[in-house]
Formats: C-alpha cells, structure tokens, sequence
C-alpha cells in the first residue's frame, strides 16, 4: 500500500508544482511585459540584457531570453541551458509552456507571444524545476511517512482492542472454569453473543456437567450449586421428603409457642437441603402446639419468617406412636442395626402399627404430590416399606431411600421375624443409600441370602421382580458455612460464657460432649475414661472438666430411661471420687440445646469427645469441626462412627478400651497450638468440602441420571 501510495503523492505534488511554476510565470510575464515591449522599440543601444540579467537573479527563474519571429534568441541571460532553442520551441500566438531536460536537469520553459509596435517575438522564461523534483521527493517521503504511521497508529490501536478484548475473554474464560470448578453458574458467554463465546460456554457446560457427573469431589457445593443442578438436571421435578422426625417443632410452654430444632442428625442434614431446593417434607407432627400452627391441609410453610419450603404433618395416635416409633423402630430396628448389644424388641402388635402407619404417610405422599413422577426422599428406617408403598401407587416416582443408620451383617439381620418384608419394602426405592460403603455390602448381602433377587455385585444393584435398585454409598455430612456459626462471640468469649453458664472453672480444660442421650454413643464409656484418666492423671484434677449435654430422647424406653439414670448415678461417683466440694469433674446439662448453643459449647472446648458404639457417620464430629473456625481444638473420635473414615486427623479411639481413651484424651489435652492447627485445618477442609449439599447433589444426580435412561428405554419401547 505504501509503494501504492508513494507515486501518486509525488505526482500529485508535481502536477500542483508545475501549476504553481505556470502561474508565477504568467505572474511575472504580466508585471514585466511593458517594460519588455518598451526595451524591444527603443532606439538602438538600448539592451534588454542587464533587465533580464537582473531578474533571473530570483533564485526560482533561471533564465530570460527573446524569440525573434524570425526564431533567433536575443538578449538571452548568462546561464542559459544549450539544449533550449527558439527552433525548439512551440510558438504560438497563446502562452505555451514546456519541460526540457538539460544535463539531466528538468527545466520549465514558459513562452509568451509579445508585441512591440512592429516588433513581434516571444518572451522565454525559464524556471529551475529542481525545487519541484525536490518537492516530489518529500511528498513521496512523507506519503510514505504518514501511511507507516497511520498503519502503525491503526496497529498499535489494533493490537490494544485484540489485547483488551483477550483480556475481557480470558478473564470471563477463567470466572467460567472456575465457576465450572465450584459447581457454580455460568452466567454469561464471553464477549457477549458471539458465536465464538457460544460456541466456549457451551463447551465448558458440558464440560462441567460431566464433571460433576463424574465425581463432584472439586465442586464447592452450597445451596446455590445445589438449586441450579435441580433446575439443570431435573427441570420441574417436584421434590418431597419424607421422615419421622421434623425438621420444626411448636411446643405449648407456659401458654405461648415456643419453636424448637429437634436434636438429629437426620434434621441437621436434610433442613438445609430443602431450604436451597424447596417442595414438600412430610412428617410426624409431634409438637405440643403443632396442630395450632398448621392450615386446614396440616401444612405449614418454613423456615418461620423466611418460608422456602412447605411442611406438611401427619398425625399419629398414641397407640399408632408406641407401636412404630417406640416399639418397631426404635426398640427392634434400632438396636437390630447397631452393635450396641442391647437386644432387640419385635412385638406383632408393632409391626403392625408400622406397616400401618408407613400406609398413612404413602398416601400423605400421594396427597402432596402435584405430579406422577415426584422425586421422594424417604429417609430411615421409621419407613423401610414405604418405598414399595409408593411404588405402587405413583409407579412413575422416583424413590431415593437414605438409611442413617448402619445395615448390620447379613447373621445379625436374621434375626429380625420381618426380615424378607423389611428387604422388600426398601427394594421399591430407585436408589438406596447407606452412609458408607462397608453398610452396602451389608445389605447386599442380606437381599442375596433372603430374597428371590439378583445381586449385580458389580454395579451394585439388586433387581426384584424386574424393577432394579441401586445400592449406593453416600456419606452425609452438615451444610457449609453452618448456620449456627453466624452471629457466634469470639472463640474466648464463648469460653467465658460456657464457664459461666455451667459453674466451670475459670482456667479449666474443658472437654466437651453433645449428644441425644442415646446407649449408642457411649456416654458411660466416656465418663469411665474421664474417671480413669483423672486417677492415672492426677495432675488434671481441678484443672481439666468434661462438660455432657445431653438432650433426653426417647424417654419412654426402659433401654433410654436406664441410660439416663445410670449416667446420673456414674458422673456423681466419677465427681465424689475426684472433685471436692468446689471441683466438678464431670457435669452434665440434660435438657435440650438449640443448635446455636451446641455451636458455642463447641467453641469453648479444648477437645470433643465423640465415643459412639456404633453410628452410621456421626454429625456431632463434623459440627465440632465446623464450629472451630479458630482451628483450635482437639476431636477424639470412636472408630465406630462412620465419621472416622473422613476425619482421619482426629484422634481415633476405641470407646471399649477405657484406658487408650483416657491416654487419648490426655494426648489432646497436651497437644500443641500448632498441631492442632494442622489437624483442625484439614479436617474442616473435608468438611468443607463434602458438605451435605454434596452428599444431596450426588443422589439427585443419580436419580437424573436414572430418569434420563428411563425415558430414554421407555421411547425406544
Ligand atoms: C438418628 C436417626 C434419626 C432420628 C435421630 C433423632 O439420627 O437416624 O432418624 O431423627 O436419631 O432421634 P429421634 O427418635 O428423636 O427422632
């Protein structure tokens, strides 16, 4: 373009140079015209030679000479070039103009027709177009010049749009990978609509999807994540939760309503799970003041003063109670499931009440859903039929079963007079899931030796009479951030509360446990290690206290009331033996804690003791964790819980061994700020990590999953 350009500038210049030269010229002819016809009829002896010498002294003319008509040149100036003759020349009776070159020199000749009386002849003049050569040159030099630069300008302005527009693009690549990589939202494509951006978004969606189906290990799920992947993977599902216990409870106390969060795990974990993707929970509406707070469908929106989610009570008689809750549940399954060896309780009259009250929630579920092909969450063993309850009357719904409690081994099982029904009823899930893998084989197992059933080993899925149910592990866990971490004091502040509020010593160690007062936990165990701790340590009396709250559950029972009792009666042995009258080794708070106080116990301590006999996973252990956003504090934990195969950096114990607790509590209470640090650290990174929105995300990602292929089978049907 620059080679382009050059010519044309400089022959533009030249054109307008000549013009300039053709115009003096004339300029000059016409001032000096007169003087020239006056000198061409003055008398003889008068020459026009010095004049025209004079005039060519301009720096721009060089030379002046006359044309005879006759053709001889008169008067012609000193310099005047050889190659320029009068014969040369075009002489008209109108101004004519021409360019010789002379020694390779441009001259412009400009000749004008003149007459003098009698006398008639042309006027030359001669202009030197060295300057219009010259001026060509630096036209071509500063076309040139100007071009570079306006290409250089339009360049540098280029590359700053391409840099800024890569910037834009990097930086909206990367706020998508990394939303990719927490699960979260890609909102927008780079650069707006491009088909480019389009093109990148959809790719990496797809990306992310697969991803998360894949594992889900690195996205950071939360309520957020959680939401969108019900809205992404399963559009317009309508979701219903099903357990005994509910997540809100109204009580009558002294004649007003006083709302209460019941102690369980099963709440713990599932509440926020439903506050991020709403619908409907059913359960038993225990509450003293429930029934004054539903509407004329039993249905009350929750959370109280920021409704996300509907739910909806059944009510159960006192006989229907004692049958399936007191009785089946929780004095035959209950203790059938955990190795606490306590034995178990079946009553006919009880299952019963079980089979019958598992019929009054499928109709509940019937009730409330709005579609045919709902996505029911049934958790526990209150309700091991309800999944084939459903089944049968909503054939479409997708069945997800959470057992929260361990599958014993396939011998222990036996024992249980309803075993067969017990499998069959959990075989009308779609999925059903155990907190660890170990409870899988468990079950596995027990449907192997008592049912009519294929076991595929390798997929682990059990298919009874042609309908399939996998057989998953899915390690719950609590929601991160906790909500009852907000609003906490500081760490010290919450110490000097507890202090306070439980008459502990001002610069006591304090060990801390919270739990329902439940035989599986292990509370005697532990007060057995304090006990034998503070007689091999006696170095820790009047300095350390372990602090038990204990919310009282299930008090019906002889097995809870006895424990309740026992307990009792071992903390004033432990406190006469080893406490004086102004040093209480061990107290116990029993009565029921809201999960905020839980929270700041939890930041008062040094250390927490989770002993369970035997527990599905243990959320007391993770919230511990969660509370100590100090990362201080010291977790001894029983290898019975589920909760020791994630929290590897606590301290892990066996609750049956007396003195190895001891030692082990006696080792958090040595332990060092830093190592601490380094344990609580990474324990809260795993918690963190696989938070219950995970533990929900990978069942509703299995359940789409699930749908996708059956729709899928029932088109090529
Ligand atoms: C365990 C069970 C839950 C139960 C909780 C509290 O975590 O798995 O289903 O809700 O204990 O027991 P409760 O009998 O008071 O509901």
């Amino acid at each position: 373009m620059v080679i382009a350009l050059a010519p044309l500038g400089s022959a533009m210049v030249e054109g307008w140079s000549r013009r300039d030269v053709e115009l003096r010229s004339r300029l000059v002819f016409r001032s000096i015209r007169d003087q020239v016809a006056a000198g061409l009829v003055a008398p003889p002896g008068f020459d026009l030679a010095p004049f025209f010498e004079r005039l060519s002294e301009d720096e721009r003319i060089l030379g002046l000479g006359f044309c005879t008509e006759a053709g001889t040149l008169r008067y012609a100036t000193k310099q005047w070039p050889k190659a320029i003759s009068c014969a040369s020349l075009k002489r008209d009776r109108t101004d004519s103009f021409a360019t010789v070159t002379d020694q390779g020199r441009r001259i412009h000749v400009s000749v004008f027709p003149i007459a003098a009386g009698p006398v008639t002849g042309h006027l030359l003049l001669l202009h030197d177009l060295a300057f219009a050569d010259e001026r060509a040159r630096d036209a071509r030099f500063y076309t040139m010049l100007s071009v570079i630069g306006v290409a250089a300008g339009l360049g540098l302005l280029a590359l700053a749009m391409v840099l800024a527009l890569q910037r834009s693009w990097v930086r909206s690549v990367r706020t998508m990978v990394a939303d990719m990589r927490t699960g979260g939202v890609l909102d927008a494509a780079p650069s707006g609509d491009s088909p480019l951006g389009r093109e990148l978004h959809g790719l990496l969606e797809e990306l992310r999807v697969e991803r998360t189906y894949a594992e889900g290990i690195h996205v950071e799920w939360s309520p957020k994540t959680l939401h969108r992947l019900l809205m992404e993977e399963l559009p317009g599902a309508e979701v219903l939760v099903v357990s005994n216990r509910e997540p809100y409870i109204h009580n009558r106390v002294d004649g007003a309503i006083a709302l209460q969060r019941p102690a369980s795990g099963l709440v713990s974990a599932l509440e926020p799970v439903m506050r991020a993707c709403g619908g409907t929970w059913i359960a038993h509406g225990s509450g003293s003041a429930d029934r004054d707070t539903v509407d004329r469908n039993d249905r009350v929106p929750v959370p109280p003063g920021d409704p996300t989610y509907m739910l909806r009570r059944v009510w159960l008689s006192d006989e229907e109670q004692d049958g399936y809750y007191y009785g089946l549940a929780n004095e035959g399954l209950w203790p059938l499931c955990h190795i606490s060896f306590v034995r178990p309780i079946f009553r006919e009259e009880d299952w019963r009440r079980y089979k019958a009250v598992n019929e009054r929630f499928a109709d509940a579920v019937v009730q409330e859903a709005d579609r045919d092909d709902p996505i029911v969450l049934v958790q526990d063993y209150h309700f091991a039929l309800l999944p084939r309850m459903i089944r049968a009357r909503l054939p479409r719904a997708t069945v997800i079963t959470f057992w929260h409690i361990p599958w014993p081994n396939a011998e222990t099982f036996s024992i249980c007079p309803w075993r067969e029904e017990i499998i069959d009823g959990l075989l009308g899930s779609t999925i059903l899931g155990f907190h660890t893998r170990f409870h899988c084989n468990n079950f596995l197992e027990a449907a192997d030796r008592f049912m009519e059933s294929r076991i595929d080993r390798e997929h682990a899925s059990v298919t009874l009479g042609g309908h399939e149910t996998m057989v998953r592990a899915y390690p719950i866990s609590i929601e991160w951030p906790p909500s009852a971490l907000e609003g906490q004091a500081p760490v010290a502040d919450c110490r000097a509360a507890v202090i306070d509020r439980f008459g502990l010593p001002p610069d006591a160690h304090i060990a801390v446990g919270v739990e329902r007062f439940d035989y599986t936990k292990g509370l005697l165990d532990r007060i057995h290690a304090v006990d034998d701790l503070l007689g091999t340590h006696p170095e820790w009396r009047g300095r350390f206290v372990y602090l038990q709250a204990a919310s009282p559950t299930r008090s019906k029972l002889g097995a809870y009331s006895a424990l309740q009792a026992e307990t009792v009666r071992l903390a004033e042995q432990v406190n006469a033996r080893h406490g004086s009258d102004d040093y209480t080794p061990v107290v116990l708070s029993i009565r029921h804690h809201e999960p905020t106080e839980v929270f700041e116990i939890f930041r008062a301590a040094d250390l927490c003791i989770v002993s369970s006999l035997h527990d599905g996973m243990n959320l007391v252990a993770k919230e511990f964790v969660a509370a100590r956003d100090d990362e201080q504090g010291v977790l001894v934990l029983s290898s019975f819980a589920g909760a020791s195969r994630e929290l590897s950096e606590a301290l892990i114990v066996n609750p049956y061994d007396t003195r190895s607790m001891a030692s082990a509590i006696d080792a958090a209470l040595r332990m060092s700020t830093a190592e601490q640090r380094e344990r609580m650290h990474l324990m809260r990174d795993m918690v963190r990590q696989r938070n219950v929105y995970r533990w929900a995300a990978q069942m509703l990602l299995d359940a789409a999953r699930l749908r996708k292929r059956a729709r899928i089978l029932a088109g090529a049907a």
